[in-house]
């Protein structure tokens, strides 16, 4: 299990490829780093790595990828092949060295990738371009499911990830999971979706503090856009939040402050409770039925 990697990349469909780079290289500052094969490759600058990849098309997760050393994808790809799942050998990706390519039980691709620029960086030596209110880098992606825990058990069982938090409903079924890879409280998220066709609820970048997160939400509503959800605290994960929907058709999350949690930590269990509010642990913030159940 890696300290703290983070997800390295995620390929999102978009329903206006041009108006959504457009977006997010001016409005969130990403930088622009490659197109081959009809995507896009956008950076936060800080490494020569893409964090954000766009291609036209609907809207939701093109696929997701987790950055690995060379020692863990051979293991991981051979735990994968016994366990009689199919996986596929790419490297096509710019910065990308070496990867494996496999569906989630829900359908939704996610990889496991190692990167030529792996070395330490400092933001005042970036790598590109970008500006004070641009994102540090991807931070974690909450994925929408038909079957959460089926997802959760084939995250833990072939990937070592492990369940933070999750919220099982009143049928007995997982509505929700927060899982680890490394010792940040959630690199990937599960929520269930009641409509097949999600499978994204959002992505979401690290940002370093609150104040950052205000520079971005100043510099989002100088452009016209609006936040959904936020800025608040979250419960599970203690993450500062600000959510907005991006032009192309999907959710993003600002974050800051998300806990760490001790390997050995037991998975805590949440309950539902409808009367009162379990995405802020500030209140104030209350989400809307478009927010708890739609995705892209
Ligand atoms: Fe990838
Ligand atoms: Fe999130």
């Amino acid at each position: 299990m890696s300290g703290v990697k983070k997800i390295e990349h995620a390929v999102l469909e978009v329903t206006d490829i041009e108006e959504a780079v457009e977006f997010h290289t001016d409005v969130v500052g990403l930088v622009e780093l490659d197109r081959q094969d009809d995507v896009v490759y956008l950076g936060c600058g800080l490494d020569e790595n893409y964090d954000l990849g766009l291609i036209e098309g609907e809207t939701g997760v093109e696929h997701f990828a987790l950055r690995v050393t060379e020692t863990e994808l051979e293991e991981y790809a051979t735990r994968l092949e016994d366990a009689g799942v199919d996986t596929e050998r790419r490297s096509d990706e710019p910065g990308q060295r070496d990867g494996i390519r496999f569906a989630l039980p829900s359908g939704t691709d996610m990889e496991l990738v190692t990167v030529a620029d792996s070395a330490y960086h400092h933001p005042v030596k970036p790598a590109a371009d970008r500006t004070a209110a641009t994102p540090r880098d991807l931070d974690h992606i909450n994925l929408m499911s038909h079957n959460v825990d089926e997802d959760m058990a084939f995250l833990e069982e072939h990937l070592d990830f492990a369940v933070s938090d999750k919220i099982v409903g009143e049928t007995g079924f997982t509505v929700q999971a927060w899982l680890r890879h490394g010792r940040f409280h959630h690199d990937v998220g599960l929520s269930n979706a009641n409509d097949v066709v999600y499978s994204l609820h959002h992505l979401a970048f690290q940002m370093d503090s609150l104040d950052h997160m205000k520079s971005f939400c100043d510099r989002l509503a100088s452009k016209g856009y609006r936040l959904e959800l936020g800025p608040s605290r979250h419960n599970a994960g203690s993450n500062l939040f600000a959510y907005f929907w991006a032009p192309g058709g999907n959710r993003i999350e600002l974050t800051a402050e998300m806990a760490t949690v001790d390997p050995d930590a037991e998975t805590g269990v949440r309950e539902i409770d409808k009367e009162s509010n379990t995405v802020s642990t500030w209140g104030g913030v209350v989400p809307t039925k478009e927010f708890l159940e739609e995705g892209s």
